[in-house]
């Protein structure tokens, strides 16, 4: 018989990225496809959801910051309406630009829970050290999380600059489907995910989810994976306690 190892630890998953606004970007098209979204989450696991939809970014569709705010009460309505209990915030996943720090400045770019911290995703086509930039965050009292650096292949080959973007501030978020065999990640994206766990950057573990089938969550399925080669403890961290200390503004406990 499967043993259920997440029955073992504490109450359920926090999860700091997920598309689950409808409309915004390359998540649900529309309410009753959000709705299955939070159905998948729940499903997974879920309590704790952050709504990141894309800004800067050629698939989003925001203009103006009230939109994230606007779809993401009729989310919570929507849920209450179906008897569906998950706790929705706000944030975005916003992609590396030079127009970062003019949206800012305008009070458009919305952070994890109104928090310190940005999830930022950074182009995975070009090598570059963001150093100076994350240095720009920590002058406003900001620090930014990066989303997915397991994509980033040339991080493989460079861990003097992961070093330096984390002796700057930045904690990485590991995203769930990249630590499970047989999601739609190639192996190099798996066996990085893992290094970085397993190394100890690695800060969270999120779900990055679009919808409820093929970028569905995979928390639960990841989280397994983590009990089996680090242990519960650490699995915990990676899953509920880091990711509810981020959104409570405080900082990660390194692994
Ligand atoms: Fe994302």
């Amino acid at each position: 018989m499967e043993q259920d190892l997440y029955n073992q630890g504490p109450c359920g998953f926090v999860d700091i990225h997920c598309h689950c606004l409808p409309g915004l970007d390359d998540g649900p098209e529309d309410m009753p496809q959000a709705l299955q979204l939070c159905r998948a989450l729940i499903a997974d696991g879920i309590v704790t959801v952050v709504a990141t939809p894309h800004m800067l970014s050629p698939v989003s569709d925001i203009t103006d910051v009230k939109h994230i705010y606007t779809m993401a009460d009729a989310l919570r309505n929507a849920l209450q309406d179906e008897g569906l209990e998950l706790t929705v915030l706000v944030g975005a996943e916003v992609t590396l630009s030079d127009q970062i720090f003019k949206w800012l400045d305008k009070n458009q770019l919305p952070t994890l829970n109104n928090g310190p911290y940005l999830l930022l995703e950074l182009p995975s086509s070009m090598v570059m050290d963001i150093s100076p930039v994350l240095e720009q965050f920590k002058e406003r009292g900001m620090d930014c999380i990066l989303a997915h650096p397991e994509r980033l292949g040339y991080l493989q080959n460079t861990p003097g600059m992961l070093r330096k973007w984390t002796q700057l501030g930045a904690c990485l978020q590991i995203s769930a489907a990249s630590l499970v065999t047989g999601s739609r990640w190639f192996s190099r994206t798996r066996s990085l995910a893992w290094k970085l766990v397993q190394e100890g950057y690695a800060t969270v573990v999120a779900s990055d989810a679009h919808d409820a089938d093929v970028r569905g969550p995979m928390i639960r399925k990841a989280f397994h994976a983590l009990v089996k080669r680090l242990g519960l403890a650490q699995a915990v961290q990676l899953c509920v306690e880091n990711p509810k200390r981020l959104l409570e503004g405080d900082s990660p406990v390194p692994l």
